[in-house]
């Protein structure tokens, strides 16, 4: 696996990512709903703090969860977030790797991969929607979401959270660029404002980001098997065609 995009801006991932989950919780709860938890675990692919996860695990009420999330400072808020649930800590498992490293076990209940496909190459995916095609239960979720951008061009900084805890307020904001084979490189910039206004800490980060358009991945997945749409917030649910 690659360097850990995350290993400096872990830290902010998830006070930055809490309004976006607000939103895309009740399209991916509806997804959920098909899922067979009866059949085999859920798998959360990049499962970050545990957001989704705690998302899966509530809808879900019986199902077992396996998470896997290849950065350790990630990791580390994921794990607390478990510890501290007495209906989490049971069911959800952590797995420290990346996807391409590990083995799922043979039967899943449904397949969570959000706001992480841009860090599988295009070569990655396909192998992957393959390995969960043959595992996933009938009628099974592979849900995941489109970001931008959508084909490889500039996106202009934008500020994308402003999160105040305490007496500092932290900033968030991204660009991307077009890099080489189907990739853009995203900038992000994560600020943290004294209540004077005054910036304390200003950290910098890039790292590639492989694009891939809704038409691309409704081909990919119809190609490995899979039947699927684009619904609210560009959410894909894929489910085994017959
Ligand atoms: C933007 S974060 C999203 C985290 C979480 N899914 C969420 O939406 O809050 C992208 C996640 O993908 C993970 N990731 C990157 N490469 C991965 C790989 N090869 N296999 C599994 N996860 C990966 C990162 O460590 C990170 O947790």
């Amino acid at each position: 696996m690659a360097a850990d995009p995350y290993a400096q801006s872990g830290e902010y991932l998830d006070i930055f990512s809490r309004d976006a989950w607000q939103a895309l919780r009740a399209p991916i709860a509806a997804a959920l709903r098909q899922a067979a938890p009866d059949q085999g675990p859920i798998l959360d692919v990049g499962a970050g703090t545990g957001l989704g996860t705690s998302i899966v695990a509530e809808t879900l009420p019986t199902a077992s969860v396996l998470a896997v999330e290849p950065s350790p400072i990630l990791r580390a808020v994921l794990l607390s977030r478990l510890a501290a649930s007495e209906s989490l800590r049971p069911r959800v498992t952590v797995v420290a790797s990346g996807i391409e490293d590990w083995r799922p076990p043979s039967r899943l209940g449904g397949v969570l991969a959000i706001n992480m496909l841009g860090h599988l190459s295009p070569q990655r995916r396909r192998q992957l929607w393959q390995e969960l095609r043959a595992r996933l239960a009938p009628s099974a979720p592979l849900i995941m979401n489109l970001q931008p951008p959508a084909e490889v061009a500039d996106v202009p900084a934008t500020v994308f959270a402003t999160v105040t805890i305490g007496g500092h307020t932290y900033e968030g904001s991204g660009e991307a660029r077009p890099a080489s084979d189907g990739t853009v490189t995203w900038t992000m910039r994560y600020r943290t404002y004294a209540a004077s206004g005054t910036t304390e800490r200003d950290l910098v980060v890039a790292y590639p980001w492989h694009v891939i358009s809704r038409t691309e991945l409704l081909d990919e997945l119809a190609g490995a098997g899979f039947s699927a749409a684009v619904g609210e917030l560009d959410v894909v649910v894929a489910v085994p065609g017959i």
